[in-house]
């Protein structure tokens, strides 16, 4: 596998079309959005912004710290730290169309004085050593083969004391993932750790545990909302879906199901650097 398989499985050509047709299918202002009419396609994850919101809680932010989202998608999850913490938040990604719809998605809500973005590979960041306050990564471990460079980096350009929170999906022991995922249509760049492996990974790279938790709770009472929205007001206009593109639907089932059967565990670690 090279990176630029990874690339071309994200990348879609006219993704920014794309969602500004989905925003105007939906009845938004495209000429005048603002950050919170992407919430619903604009994080790339399971749960939506409501994991995000989740997730960054835990990493204790201040006003005017400095962040930085290793594998930023179109830029979701940055827009809402820096709007919901007052900080400044740089985002990475190994997608340059992702880089670059995340940058004018930015630009259209107005939130480019607080966040940007850059093309870079999460196993070689560049950005001088303790650079960052905070640091997170949603979804994007399971594309990375090499988990010691990765989490090496996010230590790296963490200060003393900074925190990183990583949310992935791990592998479980209840048999074989089944394809497409969202991240892989077929497991070719599909590299899932056991939590245990996970962990001991980050302590390699030196930092201390704080919290891993299991999301499998809160992920069914989402599917549940879901099912029961959709039951109520038919399917909806805006999801990460658009992201995907073809196949979204049974990448969706097949996370659900592999999450179910325990192929799959959706988990949480939050970690510090001494
Ligand atoms: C499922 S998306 C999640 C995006 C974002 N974290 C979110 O939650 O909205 C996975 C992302 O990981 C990125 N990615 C995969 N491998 C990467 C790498 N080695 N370095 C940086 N980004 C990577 C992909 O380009 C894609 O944007």
């Amino acid at each position: 596998m090279t990176s630029n398989d990874v690339e071309g499985h994200y990348s879609r050509g006219n993704l920014y079309l794309i969602i500004l047709d989905a925003l105007a299918s939906a009845g938004k202002d495209v000429g005048n959005l603002r950050p919170e009419d992407l919430d619903p396609l604009d994080h790339f994850h399971g749960r939506g912004v409501a994991a995000t919101a989740e997730m960054v809680a835990t990493l204790e932010l201040s006003k005017g710290d400095e962040v930085l989202d290793i594998g930023s998608g179109v830029g979701g999850p940055a827009r809402f730290v820096a709007r919901t913490y007052d900080c400044q938040v740089v985002g990475i990604d190994l997608t340059a169309e992702f880089c670059a719809v995340a940058e004018r998605l930015t630009q259209a809500v107005g939130l480019s004085g607080q966040v940007r973005f850059e093309q870079a590979s999460a196993t070689n960041l560049p950005f001088d050593d303790g650079r960052f306050q905070a640091a997170y990564s949603q979804n994007v471990s399971m594309n990375i083969a090499d988990k010691a460079a990765m989490f090496g980096e996010a230590y790296r350009v963490l200060c003393p004391g900074g925190v990183f929170a990583l949310s992935e999906l791990a592998l479980g022991d209840g048999g074989e993932v089944i394809y497409p995922t969202p991240w892989s249509s077929d497991g070719v760049h599909s590299y899932l750790l056991t939590e245990a492996d996970t962990v001991a990974a980050l302590e390699g790279a030196g930092f201390d545990i704080v919290s891993v938790q299991d999301n499998i709770a809160a992920v069914r009472r989402f599917r549940q909302e879901q099912k029961e929205l959709v039951a109520r007001d038919g399917p909806p206009k805006l999801g990460a879906f658009i992201l995907m593109g073809d196949g979204a639907g049974e990448k969706g089932r097949n996370t659900a199901r592999n999450l179910e059967e325990g192929r799959t565990r959706a988990i949480e670690i939050l970690c510090r650097r001494p």
